[in-house]
Formats: C-alpha cells, structure tokens, sequence
C-alpha cells in the first residue's frame, strides 16, 4: 500500500468538512472517548475522503453532551458511560454496521489496582456490547501507552530504570500492576470470540493535541499556565527539575497518532501486533520553554533553581478567580481552570528525565508517518488559540 504519509501536513491542521457525503461508506468507525486528546484527531480524520479504508462513517462516543470544538465533524454522537454495563450494552449492541473499533479512553483512579478494575470493566462493557452484536466488525484498536516499559504515574522515580531506554515493543511486562497489561490482556482474550476478528495495540509517549476535556493534556495546560504568566505580568518559569529540562524527551502528535491507528485499522502488514507511535524526533524542553514564551509574548524565567521550585500543582491551586477573569475578559469559551489545567500531569513529565522509545517496528511494517515536534507544538498552541481555549 502507498501509505498515506502525512508527517508534511503535520504544521498546519487539516481544513475540515473536507469529506464527500455521496459516496457509499466501507468502514463503520466507534471511537471510544471521541472528545479526548486522540478521539478529536480520530473525529476529525476519519471523515475525510482521503482518510484510507474509507469513506467512514463514524460514531463518537463520550459521557458529556457534545462539545461546540468538536460540533462539526460529521459523525453520530452517543452520550454513554461505559463505566455503566447495561448502558453501554444498550447503547452500543444497535450499532450493527460497525466495522472497527478505536478505545482511546481510560479512567484515572486513585491507585492502580483500581485502575486495573475499573479500566478493564469499561474495556470488556464495550466489547461485550459489539463483538456478539456486530457481524462485520474486523479490527480493534486499543490505546495504552509509554507506561507500559516505566509502570504507572505513582511508580515513576522508584521503576525508572527497570526497562532500559530507549524502548521496544517486545520488552518483557514489568511485575507491578498495570491497567495497560489489563486491557491487553483483555483485548487479546475476547478478540478470539469471533473468528478474523484482528487488534492492534498503540504505545504514544507524551501527547501534543487538542481537547478541553482531556485528562492528560500538557499543551493545553501549558497554554492556559502562559496566559496566566502573562495577565499576572509573571515570567514564565519553568515548573520542573534540571533533569527533565536538560534530557531528551519525545512526544507523540494526536493526529500522527489517529493516523497510526487507521493504518492499522487497515493494513494488512499491522495485524494482531503492538507498536510504539511517537513523533521520531527528540527535543529538550530548555529548547521549547523559549517557544512557548515566544507564543505568549511572555518573558522566559528559564529553570528554577532547586531550592526555589514549586509545582505547577502548587504555584497554580489558587488561580480559579484569575482564570475565569481571563475567560470573561478574553471572551474565551466558559472552562473552568480545573478542567484545562491538568497540573498533576505537567508536574510529572517536567519533574522526571525524558524516557524515549523506537519507531523501528512500525517503519519495519510500513509506517512511515512522522512530525517534527516543534511544528507540532506550535500548531497545536495555534490550535488552543484558535478555538478561544486561550487567548491569542
Ligand atoms: N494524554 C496523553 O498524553 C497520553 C500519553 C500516553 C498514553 N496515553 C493513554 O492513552 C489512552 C487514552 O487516553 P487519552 O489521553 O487519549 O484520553 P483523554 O484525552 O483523557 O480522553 C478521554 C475520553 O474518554 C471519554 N470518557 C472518559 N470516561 C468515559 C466513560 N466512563 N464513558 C465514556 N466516555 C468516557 C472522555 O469524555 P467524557 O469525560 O465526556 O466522558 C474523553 O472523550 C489512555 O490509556 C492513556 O493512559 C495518554
């Protein structure tokens, strides 16, 4: 297959509506978290009417009414909560064309055995509710991520090191409880239930995207933390440790990430194997704390000095009045600073040295696709701006 290789269009974004409604669909898509960080480059993608093993017909699904940033993709969006069995089975067993399966959602619980029960549970609601209901369902593709080689967020600092970096797919599972090893374990049970049915598991590291109402998003956090800085006259520090500033780190573009899964959805060469998906670049963020100031016309107050750091959790825990000023001010859309500040996120990645992975097996498979993450931070911000998440 000529894969549709998109790392050129990564620096500016897609113009949207770009899809041809009289043609005949072929793929029937469910995104499971349609308006999360992935779910919104998935929504936005799939429509297309170049977008491979298309024309799609997509259904979203989310627990909250549909978002007005996410109001013009052309899909059907269903209001579930797959924590919820019988909601789920009967809100999901009547979507009989489904052809493909795209979970890019997880629960964030207060340990991780928890995690592993109650991701797990959603997990097995949703395919319980499709794989007997669907006759023509072919692919799922699950989402986990980089914790899969370094443990869970609570096990960062004592397991780093465990796995040496930079990881490949085929390294052994740590012994800690992960909800990651859950859901594949999951995934790799129930697919046998129905004979062809094929999976393929994604492996992102840190995410640059775009959504509102996501649990881990470090752009737009950033932003919202720039535009702060800015209308308090603050510089803009950086809230992290000299490791994290000073290492090499990567991340993985939302939409380089929908078109990971797609290829997979699709190809032949993708079945029935797990792949880490990542930008193929590596950058420090001393070189991207420069970029964001830029971008918000704010001074650069650099790296702290250790004995003068402060979270972002803490610097940020008395911000809501000045936030909501920001948004009446600006006339930005209504958000409250808890939902687009995802602090606790932003002070793990900046307080940790950056762990990097390989993107040989997906190019081996023939993924080619790539972004270079500077232009990918920057469209994303652009992107945050444009939808008057942030000011300009
Ligand atoms: N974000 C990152 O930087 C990152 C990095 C590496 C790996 N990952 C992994 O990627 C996977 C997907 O995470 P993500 O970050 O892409 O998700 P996300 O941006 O946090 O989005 C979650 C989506 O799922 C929906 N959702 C949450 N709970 C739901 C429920 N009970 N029923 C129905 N919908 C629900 C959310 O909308 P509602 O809240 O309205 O329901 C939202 O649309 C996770 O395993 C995560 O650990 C993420």
């Amino acid at each position: 297959m000529s894969w549709w290789l998109s790392g050129v269009v990564g620096a500016t974004r897609r113009k949207r509506g770009d899809t041809n409604p009289s043609l005949k669909y072929k793929g029937f898509a469910l995104i499971v978290g349609v308006t999360g960080i992935v779910g919104n480059s998935l929504a936005e993608i799939l429509p297309l009417h170049d977008t491979p093993g298309g024309p799609w017909k997509v259904y979203g699904v989310a627990r909250r009414p549909r978002p007005p940033w996410n109001a013009d993709y052309p899909m059907e969006y269903i209001q579930c909560d797959i924590r919820d069995e019988e909601q789920t089975l009967t809100q999901l067993s009547n979507l009989q064309d489904l052809t493909h399966v795209f979970y890019v959602t997880w629960a964030n619980c207060s340990n991780e055995q928890h995690n592993c029960e109650i991701n797990g549970q959603m997990f097995k609601n949703v395919l319980n509710a499709v794989i007997p209901n669907c006759p023509n369902l072919q692919h799922i593709c699950l989402q986990t991520g980089r914790n899969h080689y370094i443990g869970p967020f609570d096990d960062w600092g004592t397991l780093n090191g465990v796995q040496d970096a930079p990881f490949c797919e085929d390294l052994p599972r740590i012994e800690n409880p992960n909800f990651y090893y859950t859901l594949e374990d999951i995934l790799f049970k129930e697919v046998t239930k129905k004979e062809g049915l094929t999976w393929s598991v994604h492996r992102p590291g840190v995410i640059f995207g775009f959504s509102p109402c996501s649990m881990m998003n470090i752009v737009g956090s950033l932003c919202v933390y720039a535009a702060i800085c800015r209308h308090e006259g603050e510089p803009l520090r950086f809230p992290g440790t000299r490791q994290a500033w000073e290492s090499y780190h990567s991340a993985s573009d939302a939409d380089l990430i929908a078109e990971h899964h797609i290829w997979a959805a699709v190809d032949e060469y993708a079945k029935n194997e797990v792949f880490n998906i990542s930008n193929g670049d590596v950058f420090k963020w001393k070189h991207f704390w420069k970029v964001l100031a830029e971008q918000f016309g704010v001074e650069n107050g650099g790296l702290q000095e250790e004995g003068e750091r402060r979270s972002l959790s803490d610097m940020m825990k008395d911000k809501g009045a000045v936030w909501d000023a920001i948004v009446t001010e600006k006339e930005l859309l209504p958000t409250k600073l808890e939902e687009v500040g995802g602090w606790w996120f932003v002070d793990v990645v900046l307080g940790n040295e950056g762990m990097l992975d390989l993107m040989n097996k997906s190019k081996e498979h023939g993924f080619l696709g790539f972004r270079n993450s500077k232009s990918s931070f920057v469209s994303w911000i652009d992107k945050i701006k444009c939808s008057k998440i942030v000011p300009i």
